[in-house]
């Protein structure tokens, strides 16, 4: 089964630009473009938050517009630029719940071989993320259908470490964290991996030996910087995918693909 990922598309309103520079709508045509492209096709697309940049109708309304282009299943999770209430009206029927409750549904297809759990790590109207003990409690009863033969892939926005981006770690899961990996570590033989964004950097991790996949994004990153005092800054590092393979070995097999052609430092 061929999963692909975006996360982080941070799509603005039209006519503008993300902090004057960034043309994320044009990222998400380019990125759609390239996973039309594919072959053989990605069986089903996940986003992993952060879809808009102010959480209006209009700018979901423009990523449907894209994603119908696709045709491909996608399921989303929100992130901290994203709005629970608005992503409802927008992707009806994903998540069951009133307006305001966490964003968390799992997708049980039998004739897929994973068993895919989108969870909300957000907290309205903040950039930190938590994983509060009713989150947790819907995860728990989840992973109980998920087994070693068919097992659970968790997509969630914040990633559940710590990654050194010392900005991004600050808004980082706030609570919930030692809950979350004590579940992780009781169903570590039926989980297949953890992907997240947030960061718009690539970065891996596991817990318990399970994958924890940080995607970067498919617009715009943020720069690489460990430093302890690090601000936050940008990078015009090109904008990518994530293209996981779930193979008949049952491994999780990850590749980064580039959303457009990339010169790089070649003389030809
Ligand atoms: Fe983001």
């Amino acid at each position: 089964m061929l999963i692909a990922q975006i996360t982080d598309l941070h799509v603005t309103r039209e006519g503008e630009l993300l902090s004057g520079r960034v043309d994320t709508r044009k990222a998400l045509t380019l990125c759609m473009k390239k996973l039309s492209s594919l072959s053989p096709r990605p069986d089903v697309l996940l986003i992993s938050g952060d879809l808009t940049e102010t959480a209006t109708e209009e700018e979901y309304a423009f990523i449907n517009d894209k994603l119908s282009t696709l045709g491909i299943p996608t399921y989303v999770v929100p992130g901290n630029h994203d709005d629970r209430a608005t992503m409802r009206k927008a992707f009806k029927g994903m998540a069951l719940g009133q307006d305001e409750d966490p964003f968390c549904y799992a997708v049980d297809k039998t004739e897929w071989p994973v068993l895919f759990i989108g969870l909300d790590s957000t907290i309205p109207k903040n950039s930190e993320g938590a994983l509060c003990p009713e989150r947790l409690e819907w995860l728990k009863d989840v992973l109980q259908k998920a087994t070693p033969s068919r097992p659970a892939l968790i997509f969630m926005h914040h990633p559940p470490f710590t990654t050194g981006i010392a900005p991004m770690d600050a808004c980082g899961i706030l609570q919930g964290l030692p809950a979350f990996r004590q579940l992780i570590e009781d169903h570590s033989n039926s989980i297949a991996g953890v992907l997240c964004g947030h960061v718009h950097r690539m970065i891996n991790s596991s817990i318990y030996g399970v994958p924890v996949l940080l995607a970067p994004s498919s617009a715009h990153q943020i720069t690489f910087d460990i430093d302890p005092d690090a601000s936050l800054t940008f990078t015009l590092e090109p904008s990518k995918i994530a293209l996981h393979s779930w193979t008949e070995d049952n491994a999780l097999v990850s590749h980064l693909i580039y959303v457009d052609d990339f010169p790089g430092p070649y003389a030809f």
